[in-house]
């Protein structure tokens, strides 16, 4: 039960209570009754303004959350008072991941509650027996009605709270159908106002669907801090961990975990497990160097050409922006001469990862030609460079880390922009245009004009 002779005060309004209330007898906000220090640092009526270099930093407060890939896609940990949101389809592990967080943050003076609405505590407590995550200061409560959760954190004061999931959360009191649209994101934006003025960093489970979801996080995005998804193949031990949103650090960091039978673990050498399956002297097969975030990480671009009797040949690229791929085809055609005019194009990235930078462009044209002329590339050769509409090959940034990774894998040839700094071990291979590429990874017969 909530602790008495506290002085209680609403952040929405400035009512005063003596006792807890779920909602606020004032202005009917619910979860808004908090320590009247706590809601001083957060009334508007209080702000001052204050010289820039004298605002507290948001960096001091960052609490790691002892998953290394979960602090890398967060840049280094959660800081006190933010919300967010790690979205992903059931069964992903997401109740996996915050419970093995949880676990790992829970210290002496530091208590993290986990309010678990899907599940009963006795199911949360077997999981964590399996994790090996029962620490002392991690309590669990099972329970959906957000004025209850809102006093079992003023009660216990966590420094840290997962809520999963905030479509089974919501107030009796509140109109609108439970999980509505409506219902939850209010519920979130009650969660919002709570961590910030108890700094108490939040963290809410969002199930979504395969097409994005009904009452979904997309609803939510506006309202939190930082949005993750969490992704992958439920048939396959591989996850993915990114920030689409992120109010306190980068959002192109690639977390990559595998769900094994002792919970997630981070996977060590990514390079390797996307390439673990690669066939040798496939055609259309072309090995890169992309960069997720400050990681370079090599992956296998696969191509397939077929003859189409469709009026309007497909173009079909899971891995690669249609738009990218429509000027790479372009450029091959006019640049090169490599037609693809009445042919279905199809090309994808071993392993679901996603092309998200142009350094990616010369392996992707260099693939979809050798799937055009039937030529391997040699399997010791990986290729790295951005394509411009010219057939220019250009510079990429991080060069000499994607070209080191490639060798640390085994790569022996490197087909390169001009002016690739040297790494012992590989040969490097420049190349200024497309034609002088084809000719350098799928034969002379190709690429020639
Ligand atoms: P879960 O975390 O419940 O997914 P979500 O909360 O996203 O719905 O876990 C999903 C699946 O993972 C579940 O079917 C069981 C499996 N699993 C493991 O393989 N290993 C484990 O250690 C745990 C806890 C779960
Ligand atoms: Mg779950």
């Amino acid at each position: 039960m909530p602790r008495t002779g506290v002085r209680l005060r609403c952040i929405a309004c400035g009512h005063e209570s003596a006792q807890w209330l779920g909602r606020c007898p004032s202005c009917g906000e619910w979860g808004s009754l908090v320590e009247a220090s706590a809601s001083a640092s957060v009334a508007a009526t209080d702000a001052v303004p204050v010289p820039i270099a004298e605002v507290d930093g948001l960096g001091a407060a960052r609490m790691p959350t002892g998953v290394g890939e979960l602090d890398r896609v967060l840049g280094g940990g959660l800081v006190a008072g933010s919300v967010t949101l790690l979205g992903g389809e059931p069964g992903m592990g997401k109740s996996t991941l915050l419970l093995q967080a949880l676990g790992a943050m829970a210290a002496p003076g530091r208590r993290v509650l986990l309010v678990s609405a899907e599940e009963s505590a006795a199911q949360v407590r077997l999981r964590a027996d399996r994790l090996g995550t029962l620490a002392p200061d991690l309590f669990v409560v099972s329970e959906t009605s957000l004025p209850a959760i809102a006093g079992h954190v003023a009660e216990l004061a966590p420094s840290v709270c997962v809520i999963d999931s905030i479509q089974t959360v919501h107030d009796p009191d509140a109109s609108g159908a439970a999980g509505s649209v409506t219902q939850v994101r209010d519920g979130a934006q009650a969660v919002v106002r709570l961590a910030k003025a108890r700094g108490m960093a939040v963290l809410l489970v969002g199930h979504v669907t395969k097409d994005g979801g009904i009452a979904g996080p997309r609803a939510l995005e506006h309202v939190v801090d930082t949005v993750l998804s969490f992704e992958g193949d439920r048939h396959h031990e591989l996850r993915m961990l990114r920030a689409l949103k992120h109010r306190f650090g980068p959002t192109d960091e690639l977390g990559l975990l595998r769900m094994t039978g002792e919970g997630l673990i981070a996977v060590d050498d990514p390079s390797a497990l996307f390439l673990a399956d690669r066939r040798s002297g496939a055609t259309g097969s072309v090995v890169t160097c992309t960069m997720e975030g400050s990681r370079p990480l090599c992956v296998e671009v696969q191509a397939l050409v077929s003859d189409s009797g469709a009026p309007v040949p497909r173009r079909v690229a899971r891995a690669v922006e249609p738009t990218r791929l429509a000027m790479l085809l372009a450029v091959l055609h006019e640049r090169a001469r490599v037609a693809f005019d009445r042919a279905d194009v199809y090309v994808s990235v071993a392993g679901g990862v996603r092309l998200a930078e142009p350094g990616a462009d010369l392996a992707v044209s260099v693939a979809l030609a050798g799937a055009r002329s039937g030529c391997p590339v040699p399997d010791d050769t990986v290729v790295i460079g951005e394509v411009g509409l010219g057939g220019e090959v250009r510079q990429v940034p991080h060069l000499a880390r994607r070209i080191s990774e490639a060798q640390r894998l085994g790569f022996r040839r490197a087909v390169v922009p001009p002016s690739a700094p040297p790494v012992a071990g590989i040969e490097l291979v420049p190349v200024d245009d497309l034609s002088s590429a084809l000719r350098a990874t799928v034969g002379a017969s190709v690429g020639d004009g």
